[in-house]
């Protein structure tokens, strides 16, 4: 790199079953001779020593000692891209630091170790002592204050010497993301604080919570969730699934995204790779159950249709390994939209021989990569429909969503085009 921004940083890794992080390898980012980005990384050799290190991640950085080197997606390897900040971290970074572009190594670096996943990153060879000063719950009317200012300020000039610094500090998340988010913890752990927007359709924190307990009452594996109100607003509070509190600290799960897992990106350009049955066929390589998560990532996609969850983006799916073997993450990010066209509303990744069409014929048309026999499929989609039918509305009242919302994201379940079993 020719700028003096830094262009290489350690990466550590909290192992199953330890709360302090070691140092993995180390990673640098530099371009190559036509001015291309172009990223390596190598694992230490003390970390290759150790009989209980584990990879990165199970598709691209095997453990191994040879050399990884990337120019895809900007020269930063999906697991390290997966792990750092993204829209909302990124503005909270570049306010921070009074700088509107920043190198992907200072992000990497900037962002606090609230992070998804078990990796951190840092300058020095020796990881940092694990981090004990999350926001507490009761801190939330401060951070949702915060939040609004950010949000309302969007384009405001940037500048690194006002008294909003030590805000941002504090609201600092490296979750990703779109939404305003923080992390806060309470006696049961750590969750992601997820703040409404004034320019929301409807009540999302609601919304949402009522989406993952109608998500799980379908038989899908979902993240836990409540909503707390804070100076009379709501926040939707989900547990978060990659930490885990033990006595003297927190576990870490690894978590790598779908986009990493299809090898894609976030561009426009990537988009033919985004697709449930490409994620499928991943997970039944890398995951120790295959059968299993293949019906759950199916159940998923189906609910998605059902609900016209048209955000499910290779970035609201993840895997997890909480000690070796990787397993498709709990659901997470569940949206109703409500899209004009009753006829024809498409997911965010393909679904079947008619590409992303969330309809009925074409979410069975693939199910047998999805490893279900086509009886079981239909039985699955049939008994869902009816079920997502009959409950929306009682899981949304029950979430405390409003007659006036529930009206407003009505026209998003079981839409007419979705068709009949
Ligand atoms: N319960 C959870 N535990 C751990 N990580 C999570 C959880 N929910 C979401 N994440 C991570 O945080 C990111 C942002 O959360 P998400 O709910 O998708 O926010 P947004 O609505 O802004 O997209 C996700 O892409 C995922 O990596
Ligand atoms: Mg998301």
């Amino acid at each position: 790199m020719t700028s003096e921004r830094p262009s290489e940083c350690y990466v550590y890794v909290t192992l199953p079953g330890e709360t302090a992080a070691v140092t993995a390898g180390r990673y640098a980012l530099s371009t190559d001779k036509r001015g291309a980005p172009f990223g390596r990384f190598i694992y230490g050799r003390s970390y290759l020593e150790r009989s209980n290190a584990v990879a990165l991640d199970p598709v691209e950085l095997k453990l191994s000692a040879r050399t990884y080197t990337t120019a895809a997606l900007g020269g930063v390897f999906g697991a390290l891209r997966d792990a750092s900040p993204d829209y909302w971290g990124r503005r909270v970074i570049e306010r921070h630091l009074g700088h509107a572009k920043l190198g992907e190594v200072d992000y990497l670096l900037q962002s606090p170790d609230d992070r998804a996943g078990a990796l951190g990153f840092g300058l020095n060879q020796a990881p940092p002592a694990p981090r004990r000063d999350f926001n507490k719950t009761l801190d939330l009317a401060r951070l949702q204050a915060i939040a609004d200012a950010i949000t309302a300020d969007e384009d405001a000039p940037l500048d690194a010497a006002t008294e909003q610094v030590e805000n941002l500090l504090l609201i600092g998340t490296s979750m990703g993301g779109a939404r305003p988010k923080a992390v806060v913890e309470d006696e049961d752990g750590l969750w992601i604080a997820k703040f409404n927007r004034p320019d929301d359709p409807w009540n999302s924190a609601r919304v949402e919570h009522a989406m993952l307990v109608l998500a799980r009452a379908c038989g899908l594996v979902a993240a836990d969730s409540r909503v707390t109100q804070v100076a009379g607003r709501d926040v939707l509070l989900v547990k978060r699934f990659d930490r885990e509190r033990i006595d003297g600290g927190y576990l870490r799960a690894r978590m790598v995204s779908g986009l990493t897992l299809l090898r894609a990106e976030d561009t426009y350009q990537s988009r033919d790779k985004w697709s449930y049955i490409g994620l499928v066929e991943e997970l039944r390589r890398v995951c120790a159950e295959p059968a299993d998560d293949a019906a759950e990532l199916y159940r998923r996609m189906c609910f998605n249709a059902l609900i016209s969850n048209t955000d499910d983006h290779p970035r609201n799916h993840a895997i997890l390994a909480r000690g070796t073997d990787w397993k498709l993450s709990p659901a997470y990010d569940l949206t109703p939209t409500t899209p004009v066209s009753l006829e024809r509303r498409d997911l965010a990744m393909a679904c079947g021989d008619a590409g992303r069409f969330a309809n009925a014929a074409n979410l069975l048309s693939q199910s047998a990569r999805f490893l279900l026999l086509t009886d079981e499929a239909g039985a699955l989609l049939t008994g869902m429909l009816r079920q997502v039918q009959a409950e929306w509305y009682g899981a949304a009242r029950a979430a405390g969503v409003s007659e006036r919302d529930c009206g407003r994201i009505a026209g998003a379940f079981v839409y007419p085009g979705f068709g009949e079993v």
